[in-house]
């Protein structure tokens, strides 16, 4: 049995490491890493390839980036003569990004069966790049892996009922509890010169929140003055790093603001000063489920998510670009009376066990 894993984008690397390790322990299979190359900076890319032991990729597809008609292209024809060079009896993908519709899409095409880790998540906005790629990767795959229930609850309005689907748990989760000690004792904020719970984590990349002067002004306005109540660490992605460091410079923010800018953190970085933060400020999907496990108060700067038990259960506020619900999420956490979250079912580091024991028997049966 030939299983291709694909990776592209830095929240892949996560959800697929696990699964390697789990899928090794099965005889007879032969396991194939690939990597589309759509992340590519070090910090982006080989950083967690490190952090996480996951082994060189079999093929590097090196697409890099473009806009999402051009990268999306450019990974399904390479993504096509790997499928047709390996001959996998099954592809799995990742998540939500670029790569994994991609490649999902042009395995289905050669009717190699398509497995997808992190099914059924839907944010119902549609001008999310991502909600397109959930949509479609979940309609051409024929094994949806859910991490939720409302992720079983979506795809059953969709149809999608019955043989393949499977509530799982949070393969990401897995690699969070294997790591979680070793990136505690690194204790990188005492070395950055922060004292446990007395900072915060902020992350913001997405589109809608940093591709513009006006909507990046209006969030860094708030959070420089968050940031006097409590500094904030943000690890910049490039695709913002320009802009960002322009306007925190200028002065449409406050001087005296205390964001501290950094390159992209590898895994254990992150992790290290996620679990040792008072408050997390973030518009990625993975944190508000990193922040839910670890009971560290987040808030979600977007209109919406497509992962509502980190809302329900968890620890997670939706506060979109609104000073005002910003402004009140911070108070309450720092004055103690916000919320605690509950644990979440099967969000218990084995996700990746039972989703390689399915994964072999389904695929064993299609053969
Ligand atoms: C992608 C995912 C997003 C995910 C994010 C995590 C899609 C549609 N989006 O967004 O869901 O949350 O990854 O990081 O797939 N760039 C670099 N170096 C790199 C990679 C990117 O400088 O290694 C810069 C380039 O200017 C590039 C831009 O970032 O054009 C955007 O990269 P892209 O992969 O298209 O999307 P992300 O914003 O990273």
């Amino acid at each position: 049995m030939k299983i291709g894993c694909v990776v592209g984008a830095r929240p892949n690397y996560m959800k697929i490491a696990p699964l390697l390790n789990a899928l090794k322990k099965y005889p007879d299979i032969e396991i194939r890493l690939i990597h589309t190359g759509q992340h590519y900076d070090d910090s982006m890319s080989r950083a967690f390839f490190d952090d996480l032991d996951l082994p060189r990729p079999d093929d590097y597809l090196g697409v890099g980036s473009g806009s999402h008609a051009v990268q999306t292209a450019h990974v399904m024809t390479g993504f096509e003569t790997v499928c047709l060079n390996r001959r996998f009896d099954r592809v799995v993908v990742a998540g939500d990004v670029n790569s994994t519709l991609a490649c999902a899409l042009a395995a289905a095409k050669l009717n190699i069966p398509v497995a997808h880790l992190e099914a059924g998540l839907r944010s119902f906005d549609r001008r999310m790049p991502e909600e397109l790629n959930r949509i479609l990767t979940d309609a051409v795959s024929d094994l949806l892996f859910v991490s939720e229930p409302s992720g079983m609850v979506n795809l059953r309005r969709e149809g999608r009922v019955g043989p393949g689907v499977f509530l799982i748990g949070n393969i990401m989760i897995d690699t969070l509890s294997a790591n979680l000690t070793r990136a505690i004792s690194l204790d990188l904020h005492t070395r950055m010169g922060y004292e446990t719970r007395k900072y915060g984590l902020l992350t913001m990349h997405r589109p809608d929140n940093v591709d513009t002067d006006a909507d990046l002004s209006h969030l860094l306005a708030v959070l420089c003055e968050i940031s006097l109540e409590i500094p904030l660490i943000y690890p910049v992605h490039p695709r913002a790093a320009f802009r960002v460091k322009r306007i925190l410079n200028s002065s449409v923010v406050s001087a005296e603001h205390r964001i501290r800018v950094t390159d992209p953190l590898s895994y254990l970085d992150n992790l290290c000063l996620m679990a040792h933060a008072r408050i997390v400020l973030t518009d990625s999907g993975g944190i508000q489920e990193e922040t839910t496990h670890l009971n560290i108060p987040c808030l979600t700067l977007r209109p919406n998510t497509e992962r509502p038990i980190t809302v329900e259960k968890g620890t997670n506020t939706i506060v979109g670009k609104d000073p005002e619900k910003i402004r009140t999420a911070v108070r309450q956490v720092m004055n103690g009376t916000y919320k605690t979250g509950d644990p979440i079912d099967m969000w218990d580091g084995r996700t990746a066990d039972r989703c390689a024991r399915l994964i072999v028997t389904h695929t064993m049966a299609a053969m």
